[in-house]
C-alpha cells in the first residue's frame, strides 16, 4: 500500500530529467500548498544534478536509491517510452503513485501490465495528458456536455510540424543527446504516437467519442528515421461519427495544428481562443453566427501542466483509489495509435483491442 504524504504534501521524485521533465518540475513547485519535490533521478548525471538544483532536492543516477527513500511517495516517470513499463512496475513496486509521460507505453501489453502493477500493489498510475487541463479543452467539454452543437458527427485533428534535423537526436531543447525519437522500438512510432496522441486523448474524452474501427496509411517521406513522419488516420465511432485525423512532421514551412468538432447543430474549433458556431439558443453564445469564447492563461503556458499535477497530489492526499487520466484511459489513445500502425502494415481496418 502506498504512502500518503506528510505535512500535508505529496512528495515527488522526478524519473528522468530531460526536456519535459523540467516544465514538469516547474509546475509541480507553483503547488506550493500540497506539493513539494524531495529527490530527482535520471541515468545522465549532469541533466540529474541540474533538476535537483532546481528543484532543491538531492540527486540519483540509480533508480533503486530514489525508490528506497521513504520521503518519496509518488514519482514522475519523464523518460523515452519504452522505458514507460518497466519504470512503472518497478516504482509500483516500491510503493509509490505513478504519473507517467504520455504516451503510457509503445504496446497494449506493456500498457496492461503497468495497470495491473500499479492495481496489485494499491498505487495511482495517472498519465500525463496535460493538455486536457487548457482553459479552451475545459470549455468545449463543458460546451458539448450542454448540447451546443448537438450530436457529433465528425472530428478532425490536424497537426503539420516541420521538425528540425536536430529534433531526432536532442528533441526542441537538445538538453538530452539521444536516438529514442527515431527508434520504432524505442518510441512506438512518430508523430502520431509522440504529437497527434494528445488530439486524440483529449477530444475523444470529452466529446465521449468510442472508435470502434480505424484505418491508417502512413509513411516516412523526408525524414532520415525508423518512424513515420506522414500520417492520415480515419476513424469510425461507436455513435456513427467520423474522425479524420492527419499528421506530418516533415510539413515543409509550414507550422499547423488544430482540432474542430461538428455536430448535428453546430461546430466547435479548439482554437487558443475556442470558437463556436450554433443554431441552438444557448447561454454566452450567439445564434446561427461565430462566437469566440476567450479563455484564462495563455496557450503553452504552464497552467495545464500545473492543473494536472495539483489534482494528482491532492487524490493522493484524500487517499483515493482513482484519479484523473488513470491508465485505463490512457490505454485507449494508444489502442488507436496501435491499431493504426497495425492498419497502415495490413492495409486493413482494425478495431482497437
Ligand atoms: N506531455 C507533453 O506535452 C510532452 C511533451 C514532450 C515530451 N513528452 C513525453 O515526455 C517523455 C520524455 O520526453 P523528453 O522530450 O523529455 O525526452 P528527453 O530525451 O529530453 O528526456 C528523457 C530523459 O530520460 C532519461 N533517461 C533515459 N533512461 C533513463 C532511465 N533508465 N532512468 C532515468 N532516466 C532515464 C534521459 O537521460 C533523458 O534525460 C516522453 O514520454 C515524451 O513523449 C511529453
Amino acid at each position: 500500500m502506498a504512502k500518503t504524504g506528510k505535512d500535508g504534501k505529496v512528495r515527488f521524485g522526478l524519473i528522468g530529467c530531460g526536456e519535459i521533465a523540467v516544465r514538469s518540475l516547474e509546475a509541480i513547485l507553483i503547488d506550493k500548498e500540497c506539493s513539494v519535490i524531495t529527490a530527482v533521478q535520471d541515468v545522465n548525471e549532469p541533466l540529474a544534478k541540474d533538476a535537483g538544483q532546481k528543484a532543491g532536492a538531492p540527486h540519483f543516477t540509480d533508480v533503486a536509491k530514489l525508490l528506497e527513500r521513504d520521503d518519496v511517495d509518488a514519482v514522475v516517470i519523464s523518460t523515452p517510452h519504452f522505458l514507460h513499463a518497466p519504470l512503472t512496475i518497478q516504482a509500483a513496486k516500491a510503493g509509490k503513485h505513478v504519473a507517467c509521460e504520455k504516451p503510457i507505453a509503445c504496446t497494449l501489453e506493456e500498457a496492461d501490465a503497468m495497470i495491473a502493477a500499479c492495481k496489485a500493489t494499491g498505487v495511482l498510475l495517472s498519465i500525463n495528458y496535460v493538455t486536457r487541463y487548457d482553459a479552451p479543452v475545459k470549455m468545449a467539454a463543458e460546451l458539448l456536455a450542454s448540447g451546443a452543437i448537438g450530436k457529433v458527427i465528425r472530428f478532425q485533428a490536424h497537426v503539420a510540424a516541420d521538425k528540425p534535423e536536430s529534433y531526432w537526436s536532442g528533441g526542441y531543447t537538445g538538453r538530452n543527446k539521444s536516438d529514442w525519437r527515431q527508434s520504432k522500438e524505442k518510441s512506438g512510432g512518430g508523430v502520431l504516437i509522440m504529437n497527434l496522441i494528445h488530439d486524440i486523448d483529449r477530444v475523444h474524452q470529452i466529446a465521449g467519442l468510442k472508435p470502434i474501427r480505424v484505418f491508417a496509411e502512413c509513411d516516412t517521406h523526408c525524414t532520415p528515421v525508423e518512424v513515420e513522419d506522414n500520417i492520415s488516420v480515419t476513424i469510425r465511432y461507436e455513435n456513427g461519427a467520423i474522425g479524420s485525423i492527419d499528421a506530418m512532421s516533415c510539413a515543409r514551412g509550414t507550422e499547423s495544428f488544430g482540432n474542430r468538432l461538428y455536430g448535428t447543430d453546430g461546430q466547435l474549433v479548439l482554437s487558443w481562443p475556442l470558437r463556436v458556431f450554433t443554431t441552438k439558443d444557448v447561454p454566452g453564445l450567439k445564434k446561427k453566427e461565430w462566437t469566440t469564447v476567450e479563455a484564462p492563461g495563455k496557450q503553452w503556458g504552464p497552467e495545464g501542466r500545473a492543473e494536472y499535477f495539483a489534482r494528482f497530489a491532492r487524490e493522493i492526499l484524500k487517499g483515493s483509489s482513482t484519479c484523473d487520466v488513470p491508465g485505463e484511459e490512457a490505454r485507449k489513445s494508444l489502442a488507436v495509435a496501435v491499431a493504426a500502425y497495425e492498419s497502415a502494415a495490413t492495409h486493413k481496418a482494425v478495431s482497437p483491442r
